[in-house]
């Protein structure tokens, strides 16, 4: 019954029996706004049960928004005809948590953040948001291609460039998709944003420019030197830190490439507000994302975080989660570039 709060504000004087063509024609106009298409009937009907019972969770969810028992609220977007396995095998990366090998990675020679260093972990602001500094880029859409942990390098790397020149210029996330196999990476089937960083260090990184993005991995790689941006020196990955002392690097330092779980309904139907459920803590690390501030507010704290689903999700391309409780374990493992 939930999922008929959502309509109510239309049908209100309405009788119960006219609903369900009311949910038919929710449904069409669903399809036509994310150009969704089904080879027959029979699939049409199957998605339509799916994107229904989805429908009704955010509904329940949304009703407990309403009566201020949550602080985020959800809502039907481009996921809605998937099965919660379905949305995490083709938006997530459930390989990541098994990629971060701390044993491994120390024979890549990867640098860890000096606690020591950070002296202002005591007198740190209520609020920083590298977005008022222009340091962020515009959100953009990895479409059906495992590659947030090269949009995540990117946006960390374009944080930098533009903190040392003044400038924001965005930079290739296919480059990094067609030519960072070598250093484990897997093109649109995931890899980890401090294997791209070590793949730019290396090599170098074009702009988005001369080396747009497809959203496919080509059998190429078609990176060309002397359009190179910007070669980075190295990069520091910062691991298992408490929040405090993420806040203090995410000050001191830029946007932060994080690894963080999202296979979860309150990640894939979120729409605004600060996300706090328990459950986010439960999954596995699945995804990559750029950490690009924080807010130490009353009651509530949050982290500001860009993802790369697009502007239609979330607070356009954004997601706040609540600051304290390690949610979606936000502390896991974040990385940035030296230039
Ligand atoms: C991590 O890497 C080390 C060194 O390559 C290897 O011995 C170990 O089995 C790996 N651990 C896991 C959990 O894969
Ligand atoms: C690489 O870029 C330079 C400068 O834009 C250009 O002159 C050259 O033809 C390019 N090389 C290839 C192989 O595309
Ligand atoms: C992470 O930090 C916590 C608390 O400081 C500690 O108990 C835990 O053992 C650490 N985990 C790893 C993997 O270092």
């Amino acid at each position: 019954m939930v999922f008929f709060l959502s309509v109510m504000c239309i049908l209100t004087g309405v009788s119960m029996a006219s609903t369900i063509p009311f949910i038919d024609k929710e449904w069409e106009l669903w399809k036509l706004m994310y150009g969704k298409s089904y080879p027959n009937l029979e699939e049409d009907q199957a998605r339509r049960g799916i994107w229904l019972d989805n429908l009704e969770k955010i509904d329940a969810h949304n009703a407990q928004y309403l009566q201020g028992n949550t602080m985020y609220e959800m809502t039907m977007n481009q996921f809605g005809d998937l099965t919660p396995m379905e949305f995490a095998n083709l938006y997530t990366d459930a390989r990541i948590s098994e990629m971060v090998n701390y044993t491994d990675d120390a024979l890549f020679g990867f640098e860890m953040e000096e606690l020591e260093e950070m002296e202002e972990i005591n007198d740190l602001p209520q609020e920083v948001d590298w977005r008022k500094m222009h340091y962020v880029g515009k959100i953009k859409d990895q479409g059906m291609c495992l590659s947030c942990y090269a949009f995540t390098a990117v946006g960390a790397l374009e944080g930098q460039l533009a903190k040392k020149k003044k400038q924001l210029i965005e930079l290739s996330v296919q480059n990094i998709i067609d030519c960072s196999d070598e250093y484990r990476n897997f093109g649109c089937r995931g890899g980890l944003p401090y294997h791209a960083f070590q793949y730019i260090r290396d090599h170098g990184i074009e702009s988005e420019q001369s080396y747009p993005y497809q959203a496919k991995k080509n059998d190429k790689c078609s990176f060309n030197n002397s359009k190179s941006v910007i070669k980075i020196k190295g990069f520091r990955r910062i691991k298992n830190y408490s929040e405090k002392q993420l806040a203090a690097v995410i000050r001191r330092v830029g946007p932060l490439s994080v690894l963080i779980c999202s296979a979860h309904d309150s990640w894939r139907f979120y729409k605004s507000g600060i996300l706090d459920n328990a459950d986010c803590n439960n999954k596995k690390i699945d995804h990559a994302v750029l950490l690009i501030g924080y807010v130490d507010e009353h009651p509530t704290g949050y982290w500001i975080i860009k993802n790369s689903w697009g502007t239609s999700w979330g607070e356009r391309g954004y997601i706040r989660l609540v600051k304290g409780k390690n949610m979606c374990k936000i502390t896991h493992c974040a990385s940035y570039p030296i230039i």
